[in-house]
């Protein structure tokens, strides 16, 4: 049988090639033969003040990606989350059979939380509504960069729990799909941090949106390490470690013949070639984007898209007002 997928991506600000190689280049190998729900995660992007302003904007400029990666609305179901509203509704339920101590123990809480003064308690409840908008598409599997894997533990414990307290199997306990290399692409700047579109310097991180120059220049500023010499070995030599991942994964061969194909060279040599199969790779996508981006195709498959989900999520939200006992 087909399994079931769910995933989504925040709308704030323009994608990285981390979030590329994570997520979006699974979602497209995965809807081949999956049946897959893509969700622009809006109501999350909201969770930080500085993405509300351009939501508007972001949510399309997401959209357009979405397609321009390859997501066929044929083949997957795209939707905007704030156009079904059963996912506010589940997400203020799984919060209730949430624990502030589950939630206290949170990654991205810790991190996200450092960057204001004033921490919205959005920020904070958060995953109760990620394991919401998992749990209402019976989700079996969930492909995600390593940076959400607690995320997807905690819907497991919240979803367990209500099975257990209401003793039927209201929710399908969903399991994360990570890449074993590309899980966590790290930053060209700093290969201890994870590459991120909210670093402030742009040096740090590929956006899909880069121009070819600048993508050049990116690479060839990037970290390496000491002795010119290409392996990879991420616990000696985590800069090359990481280029030497992008490319393995750009270009689908084994880390094997990767290595293979690099020996002898010089980190001039793997930063070139790095740089040329990243702009082959970017280059059709950031064409396709400019269609989508102003097509009204878009908003034809993102309305279709929320009528196939809404009808999903509202089925799971009727049996959980059922089992709990609110509503006629
Ligand atoms: P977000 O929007 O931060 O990231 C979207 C996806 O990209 C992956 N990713 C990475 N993968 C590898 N290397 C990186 N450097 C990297 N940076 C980001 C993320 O792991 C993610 O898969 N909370 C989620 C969005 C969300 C969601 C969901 C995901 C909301 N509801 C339900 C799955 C299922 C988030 O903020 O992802």
């Amino acid at each position: 049988m087909a399994k079931r997928i769910l995933s989504g991506v925040q709308p704030s600000g323009t994608m990285t090639l981390g979030n590329y190689i994570g997520a979006l280049r699974q979602f497209v190998k995965l809807q081949e033969e999956e049946d897959c729900f893509f969700c622009i995660v809006d109501y999350h992007a909201m969770t930080l003040p500085r993405n509300v302003e351009n939501l508007k904007e972001n949510i399309r400029k997401l959209a357009a990606t979405y397609l321009a990666v390859g997501i066929d609305p044929k083949k997957a179901t795209l939707f905007i989350q704030s156009d079904v509203s059963a996912h506010l509704e589940l997400g203020w339920i799984m919060t209730c059979h949430s624990y502030m101590g589950e939630l206290e123990r949170m990654t991205q809480f810790k991190e996200k939380s450092k960057e204001d003064e004033s921490i919205p308690t959005g920020l904070f409840t958060y995953p109760a509504l990620q394991a919401a908008d998992i749990v209402l598409y019976n989700a079996t599997h969930v492909p995600v960069g390593e940076d959400q894997k607690q995320h997807i533990e905690l819907t497991r414990n919240i979803a367990q729990r209500m099975n257990n307290k209401f003793d039927q199997e209201l929710f399908v306990i969903p399991d994360p799909l990570i890449n074993e290399v590309g899980g966590r692409v790290m930053s060209l700047t700093d290969p201890t941090s994870k590459m991120s579109k909210s670093n402030p310097n742009e040096n740090s991180y590929i956006s899909l949106l880069d121009e070819p120059k600048r993508i050049e220049k990116k690479i060839k500023r990037a970290v390496t390490d000491s002795e010119n010499h290409i392996r990879f070995d991420p616990e000696e030599k985590p800069a090359v470690s990481n280029l030497l991942s992008i490319y393995a994964l750009i270009t689908d061969q084994p880390m094997s013949a990767v290595e293979a194909h690099f020996e002898g060279k010089g980190y001039g040599a793997l930063k070139g070639e790095l740089a040329e199969v990243v702009v082959d790779q970017l280059s059709p996508i950031q064409e396709r984007y400019e269609y989508y981006y102003h097509s009204e195709e878009l908003d034809r498959i993102l309305r279709d898209g929320a009528e196939k989900a809404s009808t999903v999520a509202n089925a799971t939200l009727r049996r959980v007002k059922d089992a709990l006992g609110v509503g006629i």
